[in-house]
């Protein structure tokens, strides 16, 4: 292997390299969130205000934060699928003379460029199928009420089991023009550590409620992006994660 390739994308992405950002031109910003689809139907999900799912030490969840590939068959609870959406992709405030959202996590200028999508297998109250959050109100919108949605999901995940056996796998997207706007083709590095913060806010947010985590970098992409209807480099598939309670000890 060489490094050149690799390597490729980071000189091409230093200031000297790029282009002139659309904000710098005068472009309208895009919008922070994707327009909700139409007529599907929306879930409340327990707003942040009110979940109760008592304190866990940080220090704790982190030195204990183990990957985890193999779950108890229990379900989540929508409490704690609520919890885990408002600590990864949370908006605490939305800006609106700025048109931008604060979230549960920081963001490379503020721009947010993610859309979690979920493949829901085991929570309570919900269909097996694919959902989308709707991070500035805080719902569900059910896309897709496949059963083998998940299924296939595996296959793109090169059959990783943890896929096939999660209570729910999180599918980041990311749409880069958010981001872009700003930063043109440097925002491509920022993507990366961006979804880097929302998976490790997943990490410890399951660790405090007794839920293991195993993040999934491994996919065939296009295959993802397909899957899902993504139009890349539009929107597409950055990251995966997949979740669900620990197995118990005894
Ligand atoms: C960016 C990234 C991608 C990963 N992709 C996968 C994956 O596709 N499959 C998998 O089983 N583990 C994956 N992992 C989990 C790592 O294998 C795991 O973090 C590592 O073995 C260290 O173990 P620990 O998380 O328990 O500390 C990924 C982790 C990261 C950070």
């Amino acid at each position: 292997m060489s490094d050149e390739k690799g390597y490729a994308f980071v000189e091409s992405t230093k200031y000297p390299n790029i282009s002139e950002p659309d904000q710098k031109l005068g472009k309208p910003q895009p919008p922070y969130e994707i327009p909700l689809e139409e007529g599907l139907p929306l879930i409340n999900l327990p707003m942040p205000g009110e979940i109760d799912l008592g304190k866990y030490g940080l220090r704790q969840a982190i030195e204990e934060r183990r990957s985890l590939r193999h779950y108890n068959k229990e379900a989540l609870t929508l409490e704690e699928l609520s919890y885990l959406l408002w600590l990864t992709q949370g908006v605490v405030t939305i800006n609106k003379k700025r048109a931008v959202t604060l979230r549960t996590v920081p963001s490379a200028g503020c721009r947010h460029p993610f859309e979690t999508y979920l493949s829901i297998n085991r929570v309570a109250g919900l269909e097996p199928g694919l959902y989308r959050f709707v991070a500035s109100t805080h719902q569900l919108v059910l896309l897709n009420k496949d059963e083998t949605f998940n299924t296939k999901l595996t296959e793109v995940c090169l059959g990783q089991r943890q896929v096939a056996t999660s209570a729910v796998t999180f599918i980041w997207a990311a749409v880069p023009y958010r981001t872009a706007w700003r930063y043109s083709e440097r925002s491509y590095r920022y993507l990366y550590l961006d979804a880097g913060h929302v998976c490790q806010n997943l990490h410890l947010a399951a660790e405090s409620i007794n839920c293991g985590v195993c993040a999934i970098g491994a996919y065939d992409d296009d295959g993802a992006d397909t899957l899902l209807g993504f139009n890349p480099p539009e929107t597409f598939v950055i990251y995966m994660a997949t979740l669900g309670k620990k197995a118990s000890k005894d």
